[in-house]
């Protein structure tokens, strides 16, 4: 089946098979590198990307769903103040690993997308489906609640790219 996706603002174009995953489609066709397989269970949440604004798991996503939309991962994170949010959130990772990061970024901008106020104790519920297997989480949450509190709550609602 021939499908076209935007990926970060450039368009693909290929001919899929209906069982080939969006996660596959971004590594295989589009090239990109920040989009982690952390997991065969749809649990890790490392590949999570947005897809028209929405934080979706790409592993667990059908290349086909995806056809004629918009998918963001953190290397088109080119607008404040997601690019804050991405830098922030990486910085706090441990340099020789990181793996979880990107996935976190885009599940974070989701819920911002969602509800710009989002408090640390929401925030932490919203990631549960998100698995950092080096840190505790703390430095991770407060760079988000932090760079949220910074922005104008109108500023998440384009996905940020
Ligand atoms: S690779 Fe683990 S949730 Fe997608
Ligand atoms: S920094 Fe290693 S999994 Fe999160």
């Amino acid at each position: 089946m021939r499908i076209a996706i935007n990926v970060d603002g450039d368009n693909y174009e290929a001919d899929v098979e209906p069982r080939v995953l969006l996660v596959h489609f971004l590594s295989d066709v589009a090239r990109t590198t920040s989009t982690h397989i952390g997991c065969d269970t749809s649990n890790c949440g490392s590949c999570t990307v947005l897809v028209d604004g929405e934080a979706v798991k790409a592993c667990n996503v059908l290349a086909v769903q995806a056809d004629g939309r918009r998918v963001t991962t953190v290397d088109g994170l080119v607008q404040e103040p997601a690019r804050s949010l991405a830098e922030r959130v990486l910085k706090q990772l441990p340099s020789e690993c990181g793996y979880c990061g990107p996935g976190i970024v885009m599940t974070a901008l989701g819920l911002l997308h969602d509800r710009s106020d989002l408090d640390t104790a929401s925030l932490r519920a919203g990631l549960e489906g998100n698995i950092c297997r080096c840190t505790g989480y703390v430095g991770i949450v407060d760079a988000i609640v932090e760079t949220a509190g910074e922005a104008q709550p109108d500023a998440w609602g384009t996905g940020g790219s």
